[in-house]
């Protein structure tokens, strides 16, 4: 084995080595230096053949080969290494200077708005708000209200009925009939004040009337309670909900578990009272039925009747959300159409997403 071809070996290797330009390339090097027939592995098996006067200094020359292409090969690697790291990062920054995507959030449903309206407005009265149960008593929904079995006033409160073992039970016509738990409730037989807010069962389907409705009810018990807090009462209520403008009106009126009885009016707020299709060209529109509390009902319902008054009022939510966002079909409240809920977000609530 001659010098000379230790000194081409290495000048291959050199030139080799200059032109990797891929780590693939890099690799084929290995295996043509040192794989199992590499150029250097077949220089140490040489060993052998040399003369043992030379065998040092040949070995020291294939380890010095040896050498160079190891500490080349692991520094070009490491370089490779290194550059498709630091694509991969770049092609991976993030720009956290770009603006987010906008969230879009939902809109409170009419019916969620004007029952909190409503509540708000009688909490700062010094009401609480009392929530009963959708599934009724025949005797919470009619008895105690004054209202016995075969009475008329049951017609215009069909609703639906429950069946068998549970067959005096029926999805609540009305709301009252939180009056009834409310007062049972109340063991101490303390003065109350108190509106119930919640959905009512009947059987109705037009465009005015729905199976299922809202109604908000109220009641306040105590001593020395009088017809003039009940009209006090309405008629700052029905101002702040359709406006200060709003005049009211009391007409005498029937219900079983009030008496006397009223219904009231408010002044057009379409046509301010001039007469229009809203108010049929009277004037008016009836939005509450109310009254003092009847005796009977406050004797059922555990309270001295010689000692407590009370006046109650009951009145549509639908019908005030009609009103108030002009809405002409109560189908289309029930009718869950986003189209139709967006309308009531309110402006700073809705973010657009591009
Ligand atoms: N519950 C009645 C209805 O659904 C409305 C009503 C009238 C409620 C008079 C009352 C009231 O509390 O005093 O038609």
């Amino acid at each position: 084995m001659s010098n000379e071809k230790l000194e081409k070996i290495k000048k291959e290797l050199q030139e080799d080595l200059q032109n990797v330009k891929t780590e693939t390339f890099l690799n084929e090097l290995k295996v043509k230096y040192l794989g199992k027939k590499g150029l250097i592995t077949e220089l140490n098996s040489e060993i052998k053949n040399i003369p043992n006067e030379e065998k040092k200094s040949f070995g020291m020359a294939v380890n010095e080969i040896r050498n160079l292409f190891n500490t080349s090969y692991d520094e070009k690697l490491k370089a490779f290494k290194e550059e498709e790291l630091n694509k991969k990062l770049a092609s991976e920054t993030i720009d956290i200077t770009l603006p987010s995507k906008k969230i879009k959030r939902g809109s409170l449903h009419p019916m969620t708005l004007i029952t909190e309206e409503f509540e708000d407005l009688f909490v700062s009265m010094g009401y609480t708000v009392y929530e009963g149960p959708e599934i009724e008593s025949d005797e919470n929904c009619f008895q105690k209200l004054n209202i016995p079995k075969g009475h008329p006033a049951r017609d215009a409160q069909d609703t639906f009925y429950l069946k068998d073992e549970f067959e005096n039970f029926l999805l609540r016509s009305q709301t009252s009939t939180a009056q009834v738990r409310a007062m049972e409730e109340n063991v101490e037989k303390k003065p109350l004040r108190i509106v119930c807010p919640g959905k009512v069962y009947r059987r109705d389907e037009d465009a005015t009337h729905s199976h299922q409705f809202m109604q908000i009810e109220g009641l306040v018990i105590d001593e020395n309670v009088s017809m003039a807090d009940l009209k006090g009462t309405l008629e700052l209520f029905c101002k702040k909900i359709l406006g200060e403008k709003t005049e009211v009106r009391f007409r005498p009126s029937y219900f079983p578990f009030t008496e006397p009885s009223v219904e009231v009016d408010v002044s057009c707020f379409k046509c301010q009272g001039k007469g229009c299709n809203l108010c049929k060209q009277t004037g008016w529109i009836e939005v509450l039925g109310a009254g003092m509390v009847h005796p009977n009902v406050l004797q059922m319902c555990g309270y001295d009747p010689k000692k407590y008054q009370g006046f109650a009022f009951g009145t549509g939510l639908d019908r005030f959300a009609m009103f108030k966002y002009g809405i002409p079909d109560i189908r289309t409240i029930y009718g869950n159409d986003i189209r139709f809920i967006e309308q009531f977000a309110r402006k700073d609530d809705t973010y657009e997403i591009k």
